[in-house]
C-alpha cells in the first residue's frame, strides 16, 4: 500500500487529534502518503480529500475535538453514497482507510470492507460503549471533566443540604456514569443496564441521609432517563430539595487526558501497521493493557457487557 486515508466521524471525542497525528506522521515515517478527509463519511461523499504533511498535525496533540471535523451522515448508510465515496478513494488513488469514530461509524468502515475497500476502525467516543476494547478514545477525558463538573457541584449541594441529579451521557452506555460515579463518591447511580425505581433511588438515598448525610449526588446516564423528569419524580416523594443538572456537550470538548493521548498515539500507529502490510478490515483496541486487533465483523457484533459487579460496590461504598 502506497497511499492511505485518515477521518473522524460520529460525535468527536477527545484524542481524536492525537490519533490523526500518529497516523500522519507514522504513515510517512513508514513511507507512506497520507491524505486527510473532512467532515468523516460525507467528506468521502464530497471528495473533500486533502494532502497531510508532518506540518500538518504540529501542535494538535493537546487539542479537544477533530482538526478534520466531524458530521453524521444517512447517505453513507446507502448502497449510492458507498458507491461514491469508494469511486472517490479510487480516483485520489487512496488504497486504504482508517476511520476513527464509534459503532455507527464502524459500520461504515465494514460498509467499506464489504464493498472490497480495505478499512481500519480505531474506537474514537467518550461513550465506552464497544464491547471489544476495555477503553476507548476519549472517555478518560469525558470522565475527568465530568468529576470536575461533580467536585463544584458538590460544594454547593453540601453547603445548602440539597441533593443534585447530574446526568451525563453515554447512549445506551452506563460506563461514564458508573466510572464518574463511582469516582466522585455519588450517593446513586442509575444506568440503563441496571434499571432503579424512584422508591429504590430514594431508599439509596435515605439510607445515607440515616447515617448523618444531608446531600447528596445521584449520577443519572443519559440512557437511564432525564435528571428534569428524576428531579420531579423524587420532589413528589420526598423533603428533599432535588436541584437537576445536564451536563451537555461540556463532556465531550478539553484537552486530553494524559491517557487519551497514549491511547490515540498507540491505536494510530497500529492502525498504519496493519494497512501498510496490506491488511485491512480489522479494528485496533486495548484489553488487559496490550494492544491488539480483531476482524472488524466480529469486533462489531460483540455484546458490550456492564460491570455489574463494579457498579454493586460503587453504590455500597457511595451511601
Ligand atoms: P458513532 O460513530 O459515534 O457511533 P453515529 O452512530 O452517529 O456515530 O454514526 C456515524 C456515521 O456512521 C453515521 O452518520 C453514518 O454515516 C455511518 N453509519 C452508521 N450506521 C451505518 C450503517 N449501518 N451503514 C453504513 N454507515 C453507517
Ligand atoms: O456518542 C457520543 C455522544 O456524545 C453521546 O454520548 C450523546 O448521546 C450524543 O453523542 C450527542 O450527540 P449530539 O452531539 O449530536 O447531540
Amino acid at each position: 500500500m502506497k497511499k492511505i486515508a485518515v477521518l473522524t466521524s460520529g460525535g468527536d471525542a477527545p484524542g481524536m487529534n492525537a490519533a490523526i497525528r500518529a497516523v500522519v506522521r507514522y504513515g510517512i515515517g513508514m513511507g507512506l502518503e497520507v491524505m486527510g478527509v473532512e467532515r468523516g463519511l460525507q467528506g468521502l461523499i464530497d471528495d473533500l480529500f486533502i494532502p497531510m504533511n508532518m506540518r500538518s498535525v504540529s501542535d494538535i496533540i493537546h487539542r479537544g475535538g477533530t482538526i478534520l471535523k466531524t458530521a453524521r451522515c444517512p447517505e453513507f448508510k446507502e448502497e449510492a453514497g458507498q458507491q461514491k465515496a469508494i469511486k472517490n478513494l479510487r480516483a485520489r488513488g487512496v488504497e486504504g482507510i482508517i476511520v476513527i469514530g464509534g459503532d455507527g461509524s464502524f459500520m461504515g468502515a465494514k460498509a467499506l470492507t464489504d464493498r472490497g475497500f480495505p478499512s481500519i476502525g480505531i474506537p474514537g467516543t467518550i461513550d465506552n460503549d464497544l464491547a471489544y476494547t476495555d477503553y476507548t478514545l476519549g472517555f478518560d477525558t469525558a470522565c475527568n471533566t465530568i468529576l470536575d463538573a461533580i467536585n463544584k457541584i458538590r460544594d454547593t449541594m453540601s453547603s445548602h443540604e440539597r441533593v443534585s441529579i447530574v446526568e451525563v451521557m453515554g447512549r445506551n452506555c452506563g460506563d461514564l456514569a458508573l466510572y464518574t460515579g463511582l469516582c466522585g463518591g455519588a450517593e446513586v447511580i442509575v444506568v440503563p443496564e441496571h434499571p432503579l425505581s424512584v422508591d429504590q433511588i430514594l431508599e439509596n438515598l435515605t439510607g445515607g441521609a440515616a447515617n448523618g448525610k444531608t446531600s447528596g449526588i445521584i449520577v443519572l446516564a443519559e440512557g437511564a432517563g432525564s435528571a428534569d423528569v428524576l428531579k420531579k419524580e423524587l420532589t413528589a416523594r420526598s423533603d428533599l430539595v432535588f436541584k437537576s443538572t445536564r451536563l451537555g456537550h461540556v463532556q465531550r470538548g478539553g484537552s486530553p487526558s494524559c491517557r487519551d493521548r497514549y491511547l490515540g498515539t498507540c491505536f494510530g500507529v497500529r492502525a498504519v501497521e496493519l494497512l501498510k502490510q496490506g491488511i485491512g478490515n480489522r479494528i485496533v483496541g486495548i484489553k488487559n493493557h496490550k494492544f491488539y486487533d480483531m476482524d472488524i465483523v466480529e469486533g462489531i457484533a460483540m455484546k458490550k457487557e456492564f460491570d455489574l459487579e463494579l457498579y454493586q460496590k460503587a453504590m455500597i461504598v457511595g451511601r
